[in-house]
């Protein structure tokens, strides 16, 4: 994904600052959404500042990753970050929602999936690409590489949540089932044990809701099968990346797909 030359360029340099901006953004208000008092290890902007200046604080972030985006001047490629910005909301709004037919359930998680965190990856690489002037099928390349890479990052979150302690992950454990949230390992225990089902469309509110799912998501291989379908997608992603011609940099790339499957945090 670098010019010929193997140098990045300062606008591909620039993409990276971005990305990291609105990712950040994102997380701030995230944090107000869903209440944490902590992340990565460190008390959330929320709960030091409180919820209006997170959100305000947020949006500055925000505002100054577009700023640095309209400065790079390629239209493209501000098309390209609105689109993943706009994901990132509809995916938060996905994410409010529950299906009540099972059928749709897990296609409503995926696509929740690819929006709240993939587009963003997806996009990204895309957008570096185009910087590069590479060809339209290395820019496909390049985004088929981020969207996989950031769905099996996701499952992989969504594993961690059942599976880690709170001190590992720097942020609360079982955070997504207290939120009403039924992620992969519970959507397959589901399939085992469909007594779920009426938790999940009261998202786990009434008392003892959240132990008991818990307990149902151990007993299954909901963790198994999630961790299994994140690896179809790291490989998928590794499979698209491949395509390109070896370098030290594609390299770390295939590298990379192996972390995120293999984290523990
Ligand atoms: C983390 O999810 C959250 C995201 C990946 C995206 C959040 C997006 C928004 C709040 C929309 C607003 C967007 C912008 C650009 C300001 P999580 O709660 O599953 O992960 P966590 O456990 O790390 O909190
Ligand atoms: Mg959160």
């Amino acid at each position: 994904m670098l010019k010929s030359g193997r140098e990045l360029s300062s606008s591909q340099h620039s993409i990276g600052m971005i990305v990291e901006m609105i990712h950040t953004a994102s997380l701030v208000h995230d944090d107000v959404i869903d209440g944490s008092d902590t992340r990565r290890g460190k008390i959330t902007v929320n709960k030091i500042w409180g919820e209006r200046k997170a959100i305000l604080a947020g949006d500055f972030v925000l505002s100054a990753a577009s700023v640095a985006l309209a400065r790079l001047g390629n239209n493209t490629v501000v098309s390209i970050f609105t689109q993943a910005i706009e994901d990132l909301v509809r995916g938060e709004f996905m994410q409010l929602g529950s299906k009540e037919n099972e059928n749709e359930r897990f296609g409503h998680y995926l696509e929740k999936t690819f929006k709240k965190t993939a587009s963003l990856i997806a996009n990204s690489c895309k957008a570096v690409s185009i910087l590069g002037n590479c060809d339209p099928d290395v820019q496909e390349i390049a985004y088929q590489y981020g969207r996989n890479i950031g769905i099996a990052f996701q499952l992989v979150d969504d594993v961690l949540d059942f599976t880690s302690c709170a001190n590992q992950l720097g942020k609360p454990a079982a955070a997504d089932l207290k939120l009403g949230l039924a992620t992969g390992p519970v959507l397959f225990a589901c399939q085992q044990f469909p007594e779920l089902h009426t938790l999940i469309m009261r998202r786990f509110s009434v008392d003892g809701d959240v132990d008991q799912a818990w307990q149902y998501v151990q007993q299954s291989d909901g963790v198994q099968q999630t961790c299994y379908l994140a690896h179809q997608y790291g490989q998928e992603a590794v499979r698209h990346i491949s395509m390109l011609r070896p370098s030290p940099e594609r390299d770390a790339l295939i590298q990379l797909a192996e972390i995120v499957l293999t984290r523990n945090k």
